[in-house]
């Protein structure tokens, strides 16, 4: 027991422990903290479908249909017609055969990642016994989500992790492996950095070495392509090496996971994927939400050119400034500040003004890669943006990264 009070006194005095605010209200961007108004700039609902009358009048339809909650897991009599349907519709939206709908996000990879390896282990129970060996890697960018390095933790299987980005890094990686089956796993957009993963030339590599791709479209669900359909819509991508991941609990504004795969996989991971088959999932009037969310992406795309257009005019007022932005492709775009102290006053700062945006700092990114995360969002007015460049614009002279 010692122990345990001994290490948090030592982080505590370190100053690690980081302060997280404690809101009253949900931001639409705007919200309620200490007392007072705020305007987020750090929110994942970014369509703000969370409160879409819409929306809440679907989940109260499937509140009175099902009741609050399922008390079974979906092997045991708690597999409900209306998962079925959502998933028939996620997978049509992903161009896949089908697609499993999971708790949240964050158990969608982790339970995916770790139990793609075992569909030979659990076929040996049947029987089965395979030509050759089977063999298990997994090749995962750097700056892969935490869920995703966990998943592959839990799998068993070789882990290799290539420099961010760094597609000759991955090549080699792939010509140095002798396992027989290879998984690339990337975010499509990164959390933190809010780059998006070049997946044509992901695919490429993958071609080359027979690998599947496995790419966690968090951010990309509802933001990118056309009609909001992710990652492989804005690349215009059909590929059957593809598995994709997405969640329900950012652009669609309620919460789930979900993965889209062909249909050898998808049967297989129904049958070996515990945090499918042995955990209850979403509650009803959250599938009923997040089947209307899907509609109103698409019944409703001046929200999605809203909410890039409020992108276009951040970035353009803040190239303006001196500050370095770590990418302009996406929603996210990291004003990197450097020092973490720094960060945090600046974070303060904004606060103080009334505006909330999230200080990442180690040990979420490297030490000295302290940044100010800008989420913008389809419901941000000019003037709550004008009033952000405004602070990082006042206080530009105390606050630059070093180069
Ligand atoms: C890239 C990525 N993957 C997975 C997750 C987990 O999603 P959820 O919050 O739905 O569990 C997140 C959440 O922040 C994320 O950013």
């Amino acid at each position: 027991m010692k122990e345990f009070k001994e290490i948090a006194e030592w982080i505590e005095a370190r100053g690690a422990v980081h302060e997280i605010p404690r809101v009253e209200s949900l931001p639409q961007p705007g919200f309620r903290m200490d007392g007072a108004d705020h305007v987020s700039f750090s929110t994942n609902n970014y369509l703000g479908l969370s409160s879409h009358p819409r929306m809440i009048a679907a989940a109260r339809t499937g509140l009175e249909r099902y009741g609050v909650g399922n008390c079974e897991s979906r092997l045991l009599g708690g597999d409900l017609d209306i998962y079925d349907q959502l998933e028939q519709k996620l997978a049509a939206m992903k161009g896949k055969d089908t697609a499993l709908l999971f708790a949240t996000g964050y158990l969608t990879n982790l339970g995916v990642l770790s139990s793609l390896v075992k569909a030979g282990q659990f076929a040996r129970i049947y029987g089965y016994r395979a030509r050759n060996r089977h063999s298990y890697a997994f090749f995962t960018d750097e700056y892969n989500h935490v869920s995703i390095r966990e998943g592959i933790r839990l799998s068993g299987a070789d882990r290799l992790t290539y420099r961010h980005l760094d597609l000759d890094h991955l090549d080699s990686l792939l010509a140095g492996s002798s396992a027989t089956s290879k998984v690339i796993v990337t975010d499509g957009v990164f959390s933190q950095d809010g780059d998006i993963a070049p997946l044509p030339d992901l695919l490429a590599v993958a071609e080359r070495h027979d690998a599947m791709v496995y790419v966690d479209d968090a951010h990309g669900t509802g933001v990118l392509g056309a009609s909001g359909g992710g990652i492989t819509e804005h690349f215009g991508l059909h590929d059957e090496r593809l598995i994709c991941m997405g969640t329900l609990s950012k652009a669609y504004g309620a919460i789930g996971g979900f993965v889209a795969t062909d249909r050898h996989i998808g049967e297989l991971l129904r049958l070996t994927c515990s945090a499918y088959g042995f955990t209850s999932t979403l509650p009803p009037d959250q599938v009923y939400a997040v089947s209307e969310a899907i509609d109103i992406v698409a019944d409703e795309p001046a929200r999605r050119q809203r909410l890039w257009d409020n992108q276009r005019y951040f970035v353009a007022a803040m190239r303006d400034l001196p500050y370095r932005l770590v990418s302009t492709t996406t929603p996210i775009v990291p004003v990197l500040i450097g020092d973490e102290a720094r960060t945090d006053h600046l974070s303060a700062l904004l606060r103080e003004a009334g505006l909330h945006v999230d200080s990442v700092k180690f040990p979420a990114v490297a030490r000295n890669q302290g940044r100010l995360r800008v989420i913008l969002n389809a419901g941000h007015t000019r003037a709550q943006i004008d009033r952000l460049v405004g602070v990082f614009r006042d206080n530009q002279d105390r606050f630059l990264a070093a180069a």
